[in-house]
């Protein structure tokens, strides 16, 4: 069964206590924070303070997503908020190696993402390393985006190599996860689906989160 990490990206910042509840009662295995910095993506979003807040709220699994320049700039200071899980983008990483070495060296789980245009070959050498592989479906930096199907290609090669070298990362995926396309992915071999729309944008959160697992 494929875990479902809700996107706060997607709440309703005026009262996230009652959001981040809203998701756990839903039955949510985690959250996913989306820092952006408004250079590597048009957008910017928040930072370590908003992770420790969420942390304080929730026990559930943080998987904080650096859509930023520079990340190792920054690891420490996210894992010291609270973060179980760092992602930071290949596309940045002068030395993948070290960024992820940076990240596990701080007993967290490690993920390495692909923007849509990047070649998922780039991240096989790092295969052996990583906890996760966060494989976006849409352009970095916004919610609410149309899925791209592309990404399900890249799916089923990381799928396959991990398979064929009996390796742990999971697969995840974000980006205009809703009940259509989340079944596409489950078939293309992901491991962890991330939404927001999907899920902040709807009542009935807990029916969402049971469609979204093929339930
Ligand atoms: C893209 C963001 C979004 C977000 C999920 O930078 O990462 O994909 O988490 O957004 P939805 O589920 O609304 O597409």
């Amino acid at each position: 069964m494929v875990r479902i990490f809700a996107s706060i990206l997607a709440a309703d910042f005026r009262c996230l206590e009652r959001e981040v509840r809203r998701a756990e009662e839903a039955g949510a295995d985690g959250l996913h924070l989306d820092v952006m910095d408004g250079h590597f993506v048009p957008n910017i979003t928040f930072g370590p303070m908003v992770v420790s807040a969420v942390r304080k709220l929730t026990s559930l699994y943080l998987d904080v997503h650096l859509m930023i320049e520079e990340p190792g700039r920054y690891i420490d200071r996210f894992v010291e908020s609270g973060a179980d899980g760092v992602t930071v983008h290949i596309e940045v990483c002068r030395n993948p190696a070290a960024e992820i070495e940076a990240i596990r060296s701080l007993h967290v789980e490690a993920g390495m993402s692909l923007n849509p245009e990047t070649a998922v070959e780039s991240v096989r050498p790092s295969l052996s390393r990583l906890d996760g592989v966060l494989v976006m479906s849409v352009q970095p930096g916004f919610g609410a985006q149309a899925f791209m199907p592309s990404a399900l290609q890249k799916i089923r090669k990381v799928r396959a190599w991990i398979d064929e070298d009996g390796l742990d990362p999971q697969i995840m995926v974000v980006g205009g996860i809703h009940r259509d396309t989340a079944k596409l992915v489950r078939e293309a071999g992901a491991d962890v689906l991330g939404a927001g729309t999907a899920l902040f944008g709807k009542a009935e959160m807990a029916k969402q989160i049971r469609i979204l697992k093929g339930a």
